[in-house]
């Protein structure tokens, strides 16, 4: 594998009981890029997730990460070595403070890389990153708040902030636009960029407005199956893809 492509995955596939969610889909995502998976609901995308992130066993198919083959290992150890899917590492907890939850999840960061002493200094640089953190999303007003009683976009950014301080190589984020208002998706998007900067972001994301603008490339699934991929511009003016959307004949 070229060592342009963080991820690479061919043949991937996913049987349910004789029914394919995903199926033989080749997927190389290219390193320090925002690369999004789109299609129709239904289309496999969320099973591409849990394929990647070896949630779900995949019934055929190899993944290769950081040229290494993982498709048979397990979620933590590819968790581990970088490859970060948000909402199902880093789940928020409620009752800890969101100053406190980004710590737990520097910590967590700190025993991966097998650093664990803890001196002083260690204890003054986590409190340091994890403020420095929680400053990037706009959070500090809400540093001692419990994470529980945050408004559900706030909640989304912490939950994006408690990933990246994992420092992932490569963040999965399935549809983290999903549910915002519209005054939202700026910010947002904005915070997806950031924690975009020296790493790789694969996205599911419906909003077409929100790919227009963070995406570099976009691979567009059907019913399991690659349609098609390129620029936003290249799928966005594909009549398959156009089709695909419209669910029917293209208005012909
Ligand atoms: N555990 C499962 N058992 C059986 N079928 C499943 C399972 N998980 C997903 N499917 C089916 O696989 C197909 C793809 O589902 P998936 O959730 O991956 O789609 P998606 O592209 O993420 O859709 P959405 O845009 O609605 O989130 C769907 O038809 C779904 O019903
Ligand atoms: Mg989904």
């Amino acid at each position: 594998m070229s060592a342009d492509y963080i991820l690479e995955a061919t043949g991937l596939t996913k049987q349910f009981r004789g029914f394919y969610a995903v199926k033989d889909v080749d997927l190389r995502v290219r390193r320090h890029s925002i690369h999004a998976l789109i299609g129709p609901n239904g289309a496999g995308k969320t099973t591409c997730f849990n394929l990647l992130t070896t949630f779900l066993p995949a019934s055929a198919g190899t993944i290769t990460f950081n040229g290494r083959r993982i498709e048979r290992s397990d979620p933590a150890t590819v968790a581990r070595r970088g490859l970060v899917r948000s909402f199902q590492i880093s789940a928020v907890f409620g009752h800890m403070t969101v100053l406190e939850n980004v710590r737990v999840a520097l910590q967590r960061k700190t025993r991966w890389s097998h650093t664990f002493w803890r001196s002083e200094r260690v204890l003054q640089d986590l409190e340091r990153k994890a403020r420095d953190l929680v400053a990037s999303v706009g959070l500090s007003p809400w540093e001692h708040t419990l994470a529980g009683e945050l408004s559900y976009g706030r909640k989304r950014a912490l939950e994006l902030v408690t990933t990246v301080a994992l420092e992932p190589e490569l963040i999965l984020l399935d549809e983290p636009m999903a549910g915002l208002g519209h005054e939202d998706i700026e910010p947002a998007m904005q915070l997806i960029k950031e924690a975009a900067k020296g790493r790789t972001v694969l996205m599911v994301e419906h909003n077409m407005k929100v790919i227009a603008h963070l995406c570099d490339h976009v691979t567009v699934l059907q019913s399991g199956s690659v349609l098609a991929e390129g620029s936003y511009e290249q799928v966005a003016t594909d009549p398959r893809v156009q089709v695909a959307y419209m669910g029917g004949d293209g208005g012909h």
